[in-house]
C-alpha cells in the first residue's frame, strides 16, 4: 500500500489494474473476449446465490480495537503440515488459457512468488508437469473432478502423486454443471473449445479408452470429441456416494480435502469418513442457484467440526475485510477465484499477482487498523452480527 502511494505521488506511476474489487470486474470486461468474461463472471440461474455470497459478508461487521501494539503483523498459517506466508489460496479454476495466453502457468508462477498455494484444476489448460514446474519448490495442490471411471481416477492420482503434489482437493458439488444462462446463451464452455485439457488428454488410461471408442484416434486428432468424452467422465451427472471415497483413499495417501460442503451434517460426515479438511463453498454461486450464502453456513460448520478437521472457506471473498471476517468466523484459510482471474485476463501473470498482492496488503492493513496482530488472534470477539432489516 505504501509502495503504491509513494510510486504514484513521487513518480506518477499508477497501478496498471484498479485496486477496487468492483471496478476490477468491469476493467476485465473491457479487455476480455465476451464469452470468456461471461464464463468467469456468471453464476447459476439468476445469480441469487452470487448475491447471497456478498450479502452474507455485509451482515458481519468488524469492531476495531485501538491503541494495541500490533506491528509487524503475522499472517502465517500452517495447513496440512506446511507453513504459508498468508491464509490466502488460489481457488482451482479451469480453462485459464481462454482468459489469457499466460494461462494457468502464469497464475501458478504469480502464486509461487507470493507463497500462495495454487490449486491446479482438473480442467487446467496446462499439463501436470508444466504446473509442477511453475510452482517450483512450493507445495503443490491438485483439485479433482472425480471421473466415474475408477481406472482413469487411479491413473490421474498416480500421475499427480508422481509429480510431487501434496494435497488433494476433491470437488463434490459439481457432479454436473448447473444451469448457467450466460454460457448456455452462447453455448460456451472453455474446455470444449478444442484447446484440450492438460490432465485428461495426457492421461494414458484416458488415451487408451478414447482410442478404443474412436477408431484409434488420439485426443490431438479429434480434440472436440475427446473433450466431450473427458467432460462426460469428469461430470458424470451422478452425485458422489460417500462409499466411493474409498477409491480415492486407496490411491491417495496424503491429505484429502472435500470442496463444496455447505451443510453441517455433511461436514460431520466428512470427518466421519476420515478426510483431512473441507472447503465450505458453494462454488462461487455457480452451482445451486437460490442456495444460502456460503459465509452464512461457516459458523455452524465450524461449531460442528472446527476442532476435528481443517475448515477452509470460499465464495465471495473480494477484500481484506472479507478474509478477516471468514478467519474470525473460524476458517483456517480462504480461497479466491474470480478476482484473480480478472487480473489474469487484464494483464496475465502480472495482473494475477497484482490482485493477490493487493488482497494480502488489504488484509494486513485491516488487521492493523482493527488492532489484531496475528491471524491466530482472529476470533468472533472482533465481529458483531448486524442486520439493518429492510
Ligand atoms: C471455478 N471454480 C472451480 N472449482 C473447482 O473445484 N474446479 C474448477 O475447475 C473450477 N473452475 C472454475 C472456473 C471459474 C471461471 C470460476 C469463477 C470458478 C470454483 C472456484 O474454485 C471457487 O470455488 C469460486 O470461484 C469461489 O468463489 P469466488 O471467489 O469466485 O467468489
Amino acid at each position: 500500500q505504501n509502495e503504491i502511494y509513494t510510486r504514484g505521488m513521487v513518480h506518477g506511476i499508477l497501478p496498471p489494474l484498479t485496486t477496487d474489487p468492483n471496478k476490477l470486474r468491469l476493467q476485465a470486461k473491457k479487455v476480455m473476449r465476451e464469452e470468456a468474461y461471461n464464463y468467469i463472471a456468471g453464476g447459476a440461474g439468476e445469480g441469487a446465490t452470487m448475491d447471497a455470497n456478498r450479502l452474507a459478508f455485509r451482515q458481519w461487521k468488524i469492531v476495531p480495537r485501538m491503541m494495541r501494539p500490533n506491528a509487524p503483523r503475522d499472517l502465517k498459517v500452517t495447513l496440512f503440515g506446511e507453513q504459508y506466508d498468508s491464509p490466502v489460496l488460489m481457488a482451482p479454476v479451469g480453462g485459464q488459457e481462454v482468459y489469457h495466453k499466460e494461462k494457468d502457468i502464469g497464475t501458478a508462477a504469480a502464486c509461487a512468488e507470493l507463497n500462495v498455494p495454487f490449486i491446479m484444476s482438473t480442467l487446467a489448460t496446462s499439463s501436470i508437469p508444466e504446473i509442477a514446474a511453475a510452482t517450483g519448490a512450493h507445495p503443490r495442490w491438485f483439485q479433482l473432478y472425480w471421473p466415474g471411471d475408477d481406472e482413469i481416477t487411479a491413473s490421474i492420482l498416480q500421475t499427480v502423486k508422481a509429480a510431487g503434489f501434496a494435497v488433494l482437493v476433491v470437488t463434490v458439488d459439481t457432479a454436473r454443471m448447473a444451469w448457467r444462462p450466460a454460457d448456455l446463451d452462447t453455448a460456451f464452455v472453455p474446455f470444449v473449445t478444442g484447446l484440450g485439457n492438460g490432465v485428461g488428454f495426457d492421461d494414458p488410461v484416458f488415451r487408451r479408452k478414447f482410442a478404443a471408442r474412436s477408431d484409434g484416434a488420439t485426443p490431438e486428432d479429434a480434440p472436440v470429441q475427446a473433450a466431450g468424452y473427458w467432460l462426460a467422465e469428469a461430470f458424470t451427472g451422478d452425485s458422489y456416494p460417500w462409499e466411493r471415497l474409498e477409491v480415492i483413499k486407496r490411491h491417495w495417501d496424503g491429505p484429502i480435502v472435500l470442496k463444496g460442503i455447505q451443510h453441517p451434517d455433511d461436514a460431520v460426515l466428512a470427518v466421519r469418513h476420515g478426510v483431512s479438511g473441507i472447503v465450505v463453498s458453494n462454488h462461487g454461486g455457480r452451482q445451486v442457484d437460490g442456495a444460502v450464502g456460503s459465509l452464512d453456513m461457516l459458523p455452524e460448520i465450524v461449531e460442528a467440526v472446527g476442532d476435528k478437521t481443517t475448515v477452509l472457506f470460499d465464495s465471495g471473498i473480494r477484500t481484506g475485510a472479507d478474509i478477516f471476517k471468514a478467519l474470525a468466523l473460524g476458517a483456517k484459510g480462504v480461497l479466491v477465484g474470480r478476482p484473480v482471474m480478472y487480473g489474469l485476463g487484464i494483464a496475465g501473470k502480472a495482473g494475477a499477482k497484482h490482485v493477490l498482492a493487493s488482497l494480502l496488503a488489504d488484509l494486513d492493513g485491516t488487521m492493523g487498523l482493527a488492532g489484531v496482530k496475528s491471524v491466530a488472534d482472529l476470533s468472533q470477539a472482533s465481529l458483531r452480527r448486524v442486520s439493518y432489516g429492510g
